[in-house]
């Protein structure tokens, strides 16, 4: 098996030490870097999961770094070609992504500054949260290319709806394929017309008000979780999301995935970062899918765009 290239995670929390051990076990990068400000927590997350690689049988080298918060330890990201933003809060109980913007918005932002410098030629995909707020300041404070720089959470919130609507229906998940638009939160846009057990229309197979209670259930999926958990958030999902965005990245495969992505005219929504399909590829999204919505998906996802942007402009100020 050929490997090459280098990815950094940063942030050694659950979320990312969990992506950081699936994109090891994909064998197909050089090394994977896994960063955090917590002195030791990233080196011997990285000993242990280098510990595993006999066992697993994977060669991909794991590094753990301790950084500083004025950017001291960055070094070590220096040549990696992805880089995978999971340093932030998660949420308490009670709490909703939003609560999160302010906190997470400085670690956001100082990470940032670090990674483009010593990472200039990457693609940053986001995960912290508030979502797409934070994905489109990490675009901003990077000054790099808008299709550099996305965010994980359609990959999500499909892959919780593709579980629920399995469960309801008692068949594979992988019969199930359904589409999340919009944003990582109260305005996510289901996508009913894009989802399909076996082939067949989901709204065919279930009444309208059982497919809006799995959709609820997917909008607060993430809180579930958290209610659950009572401490930190849900990761082993997220992280299978953001390893396969970046496993994209890397091969150039051309997948078609939701994703946050730039918006520049795609269903007449401009300047925003959005939960939208893109095709992605090693220089981040090669193009924007737009696909045909019904009326009320499209007023949704424009309704969900317009409250994204108001949020964007205030965190550029944070
Ligand atoms: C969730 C967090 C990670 O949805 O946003 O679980």
């Amino acid at each position: 098996m050929s490997r090459k290239g280098k990815v950094a995670v940063i942030g050694a929390g659950f979320y990312g030490s969990t992506t950081a051990q699936r994109l090891a076990e994909y064998d197909i990068f050089d090394e994977v870097v896994l960063t955090d400000i917590i002195e030791g927590r990233p080196e011997g997350l990285a000993l242990d999961m280098n510990q595993s690689r006999p066992v697993e049988g994977f060669e991909t080298k794991v590094t753990g770094q301790t950084t500083g918060t004025a950017g001291e330890g960055y070094e070590a990201i220096a040549g990696a070609g992805i880089v995978v933003i999971t340093a932030g809060l998660p949420r308490k109980p009670g709490m909703s992504r939003m609560d999160l913007i302010e906190v997470n918005a400085r670690i956001v932002r100082s990470v940032v500054e670090s990674v483009a410098k010593h990472a200039p030629e990457a693609v940053l995909i986001v995960v912290s949260n508030p979502l797409d707020e934070m994905t489109a300041l990490a675009a901003k404070v990077s000054g790099f290319p808008s299709s550099r720089v996305l965010g994980q959470a359609g990959m999500l919130d499909t892959a919780r709806f593709s579980y629920f609507a399995a469960e309801k229906l008692g068949v594979p998940v992988g019969s199930v394929s359904t589409l999340t638009l919009g944003s990582h939160g109260d305005t996510m846009v289901p996508v009913p017309s894009a989802c399909f057990v076996d082939g067949k229309p989901l709204a065919s197979l279930l009444p309208a008000d059982e497919i809006d209670a799995l959709v609820d259930r997917t909008r607060n999926g993430g809180g579930e979780i958290v209610a659950l958990l009572k401490t930190g958030s849900a990761y082993y999902a997220p992280s299978a999301a953001a390893a396969r965005m970046a496993r994209a990245v890397a091969e150039d495969s051309g997948a078609i995935m939701p994703v946050c992505a730039w918006v520049d005219g795609q269903y007449g929504i401009s300047g925003v970062y959005l939960g939208v399909e893109a095709e992605i590829g090693s220089a981040g999204v090669r193009r924007v899918v737009e696909r045909d919505l019904s009326d009320s998906e499209l007023d949704a996802l424009r309704a969900a765009a317009e409250a994204v942007r108001a949020k964007q402009a205030d965190v550029a100020s944070l």
